[in-house]
């Protein structure tokens, strides 16, 4: 049996299940068996900016008003006609929310790039890696595609650190991208972390032990930093960015905007009074510091940071299963309501 899961773009809560025929592979193709994929937020940007100029809904297509929601995870080669890929082999990448998905490989180091996806913003989207199963894959489903935000920003932080700055402040704290950003920077010397979340998450954060304060977004004041601090926002959300700017006045130094968890209208930075934010694309910011240090170097170091994190997650992060099409859709709507604990992770099977 072969589905998609389709969501109206007009109602993001509303789901249909669309049973599909698999057609015969061409010259070339491979047939993905989907195995697992997480959905955090991120899940959610990509529905709420479906029809964005980003265009998620354009990179799988779906029936008239319907989207297919991408997901990160697992896939095994259901059916091959690469002579490159074989059948059995596993995957990580780029999915929709449904049972297969068909790829035109083309080899590169450590997996394929699919030749035939081209409504995507970066290679980093049609990039399928090898992966041998471990027993961390629940975890990878998840994390994998955001630790890599975490660990550019990390260094990116950093750089801002030797120039001068004292402290960084960091938004939507209880997101796990902001976590593994808050993990990596609790290991450098010299900086400061505070994060800023919702009342209800305060006690999560602080447990988490990463950050050296944190705050509520409602207790923001005036001017209240001493230091020259440097800001991570995750919200995208006007009001909140506007009082973190008041929070730091004229100690603030500069500011990424790195995700939309209390979306905006737009991906655009909304105007504020103080340093402009600029957008952070981790895909570009990766590909630069591969040039400059070396792929196999970034991938190396990267390997190595995210499997650390990974183990770590285990004491604050619980991994909630599930499968089938009504559980997806559950865990979809959870997210995107923003009720889903910051403390459990959900892992789907078609
Ligand atoms: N720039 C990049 O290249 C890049 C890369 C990876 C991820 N991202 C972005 O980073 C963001 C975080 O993703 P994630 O997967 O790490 O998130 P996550 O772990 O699923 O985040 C959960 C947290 O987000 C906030 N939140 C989300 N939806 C909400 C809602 N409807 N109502 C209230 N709070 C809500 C809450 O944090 P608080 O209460 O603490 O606000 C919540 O604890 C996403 O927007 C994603 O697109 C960007």
């Amino acid at each position: 049996m072969s589905w998609d899961l389709v969501i109206a773009r007009n109602d993001l809560t509303s789901h249909e299940v669309r049973q599909t025929a698999l057609a015969p592979l061409r010259p070339g193709e491979v047939r993905l068996a989907v195995e697992r994929f997480g959905i955090t937020t991120v899940t959610a940007t990509y529905a709420l900016f479906g029809d964005s100029p980003m265009q998620f809904f354009g990179v799988f297509p779906g029936p008239d008003g319907f989207g297919r929601v991408p997901v990160w995870g697992f896939a095994t080669v259901a059916e091959s006609r690469s002579p490159d890929v074989a059948e059995g082999s596993r995957y990580f990448g780029y999915l929709p929310m449904s049972t297969h998905h068909t790829v035109t490989p083309e080899i590169v180091p450590g997996g394929f790039v699919d030749s035939a996806q081209q409504a995507v913003p970066h290679d980093w989207y049609r990039t399928y890696e090898i992966a041998a199963p471990d027993e961390l894959d629940d975890r990878r489903a998840l994390l994998h595609p955001l630790f890599p935000c975490s660990f550019t920003l990390a260094g990116y932080v950093g750089q801002q650190v030797a120039a001068g700055v004292k402290s960084v402040l960091i938004s939507s704290a209880s997101c796990k991208t902001a976590i593994g950003l808050a993990d990596l920077l609790s290991k450098q010397d010299g900086v400061s972390t505070t994060g800023i979340t919702s009342g209800a998450h305060k006690a999560f954060v602080k447990d988490l032990g990463f950050y050296d304060h944190v705050v509520a977004y409602d207790e923001l004041g005036t001017d209240a930093v001493t230091d020259s601090a440097f800001f991570v926002d995750f919200t995208n959300s006007a009001d909140r960015m506007r009082a973190v700017y008041q929070h730091a006045g004229a100690r603030l130094t500069g500011t990424v905007l790195a995700g939309f968890t209390h979306p905006s209208e737009s991906f655009a930075p909304p105007q504020l009074d103080g340093p402009e934010p600029q957008l952070y694309f981790t895909p570009a910011v990766e590909q630069q510091i591969m040039a400059e240090v070396g792929t196999d170097e970034y991938r190396a170091r990267y390997r190595a940071a995210e499997q650390e994190f990974l183990a770590g997650t285990k004491s604050w992060l619980v991994v909630r299963n599930g499968s089938g099409p009504d559980a997806i859709a559950e865990s979809f709507r959870t997210v995107l309501a923003g009720e889903l604990s910051p403390s459990v992770g959900a892992v789907l099977r078609p």
